[in-house]
C-alpha cells in the first residue's frame, strides 16, 4: 500500500474527549498497520498547559482503552515508539497573537523531523472555533501551499442549520481552497458502511437485484449500543435529528441509493450521492406529522 507523504497532524482541542477516545487511538491503529509515513508527528494544541510527556501519558491511557490494536501491544514496543511522535503546545486558540508561537514550534518540529512542511490541521474544538482558527492560520501564512501541503479537517457539526452551514462554508473558503478542506463524517469510515459499496457493486448476486424492480423500500435503522452518557448538555442543544439524521443517515441513504460512480474517487462518489439527495421528496411542513414520529426517553432517576 502506498504510504501518504510525510506530515505533521496538528490537532486543535487535543486536551478534549474526541482526541483522547477517537483520534489518537485511530492514528495509533494506522501506525501499527504500518500505513503512516516514515516522518510523521502529532502536535496537540490547547489552552490547558501540558508538557509533551503529560500529553504522551494521557494519550497512552486513551490508546490502551480505545485502540483496536491495544491487545497486541504487550508483545512489542510499538506504543513507546508511537508515543515519541506526540508533542504538545499550550496556547490560546482565540488569540491571534499566539499563532506566531505556534508557527515557530511547528517549523521547529518540521526541521527536526523532516516532515517537508506538510501540515494537516484538525479542528477538534467546540464549533465556535471553526471560523476563528482557519482565519488566524491563514493570517500567519499557514494555509499557503508554496512548499508543503496544508489541509484543514473540520469535525461535525457543520453549522446548526442551512444558514449557519453556508456561513461556515463561506468563512472556510475565505481562508483555504476547497481542495484543502475535508469535512469529516466519521460514520462513512465505519467498516460496515465501507462494505456497503463493495457489497453493492462487486457482488454478482446483489448487483443485478439492487434496483427498484426488486426492492420495494429501504429502511435505515440506527441502533446505538450506548446511551447519551454525560453528553446530555450537548444533545439537548443539538437534538438527535441534527446529530444523526441529516448527516450520517442521509449519507447512508445516498450510499444505498446511488448509481455506480464513474471513478472510485471522492468527487465521483460525492456527485452520485448528491443526485440521490436531490431526488428525495422533501417533507412539507404541514406533512411532518403525517410522516414523522418523534419521541424522547425520559430518564429514570
Ligand atoms: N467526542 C466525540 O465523540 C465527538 C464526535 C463527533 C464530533 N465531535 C465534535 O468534535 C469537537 C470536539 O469534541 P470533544 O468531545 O473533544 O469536545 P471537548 O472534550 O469539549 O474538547 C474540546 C477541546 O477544545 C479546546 N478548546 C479550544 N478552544 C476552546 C474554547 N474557546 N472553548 C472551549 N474549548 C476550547 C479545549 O481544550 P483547552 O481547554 O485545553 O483549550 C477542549 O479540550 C466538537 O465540535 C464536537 O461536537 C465530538
Amino acid at each position: 500500500m502506498k504510504k501518504p507523504q510525510n506530515h505533521i497532524l496538528v490537532i486543535f482541542g487535543a486536551s478534549g474527549d474526541l482526541t483522547f477516545r477517537k483520534l489518537v487511538p485511530a492514528v495509533f491503529d494506522l501506525f501499527t498497520q504500518n500505513v503512516l509515513p516514515e516522518h510523521f508527528a502529532i502536535l496537540g494544541l490547547g489552552r490547558t498547559q501540558l508538557s509533551d510527556d503529560d500529553f504522551r501519558s494521557k494519550m497512552k491511557e486513551g490508546i490502551e482503552k480505545f485502540a483496536l490494536n491495544h491487545k497486541n501491544m504487550a508483545q512489542n514496543d510499538a506504543l513507546d515508539h508511537f508515543l515519541q511522535k506526540l508533542f504538545y503546545h499550550g496556547f490560546n486558540t482565540k488569540e491571534e497573537g499566539d499563532y506566531g508561537g505556534l508557527k515557530d514550534r511547528l517549523f521547529e518540529l518540521d526541521g527536526q523531523l523532516g516532515t517537508d512542511e506538510n501540515f494537516i490541521f484538525y479542528l477538534a474544538t467546540p464549533p465556535s472555533m471553526y471560523t476563528v482558527i482557519p482565519c488566524h492560520l491563514a493570517k500567519h501564512g499557514l494555509s499557503n501551499e508554496e512548499k508543503g501541503f496544508r489541509r484543514l479537517i473540520v469535525e461535525k457539526p457543520f453549522g446548526y442549520d442551512l444558514e449557519t452551514a453556508k456561513e461556515l462554508n463561506a468563512s472556510l473558503l475565505n481562508n483555504f481552497d476547497e481542495e484543502q478542506i475535508y469535512r469529516i463524517d466519521h460514520y462513512l469510515g465505519k467498516e460496515i458502511v465501507q462494505n456497503l459499496l463493495v457489497t453493492r457493486f462487486s457482488n454478482a448476486i446483489y448487483e443485478p437485484l439492487w434496483n427498484r424492480n426488486y426492492v420495494s423500500h429501504v429502511e435505515i435503522t440506527s441502533s446505538e449500543s450506548i446511551g447519551v452518557g454525560n453528553r446530555g448538555g450537548y444533545y439537548e442543544g443539538s437534538g438527535a435529528l441534527r446529530d444523526m439524521v441529516q448527516n450520517h443517515l442521509l449519507l447512508l441513504a445516498g450510499l444505498v441509493g446511488m448509481e455506480p460512480p464513474a471513478l472510485i474517487d471522492s468527487n465521483s462518489i460525492r456527485n452520485e450521492i448528491v443526485k440521490v439527495l436531490q431526488s428525495l421528496r422533501p417533507i412539507k411542513e404541514e406533512d411532518v406529522e403525517k410522516y414523522v414520529i418523534r419521541g424522547q426517553y425520559v430518564a429514570l432517576l
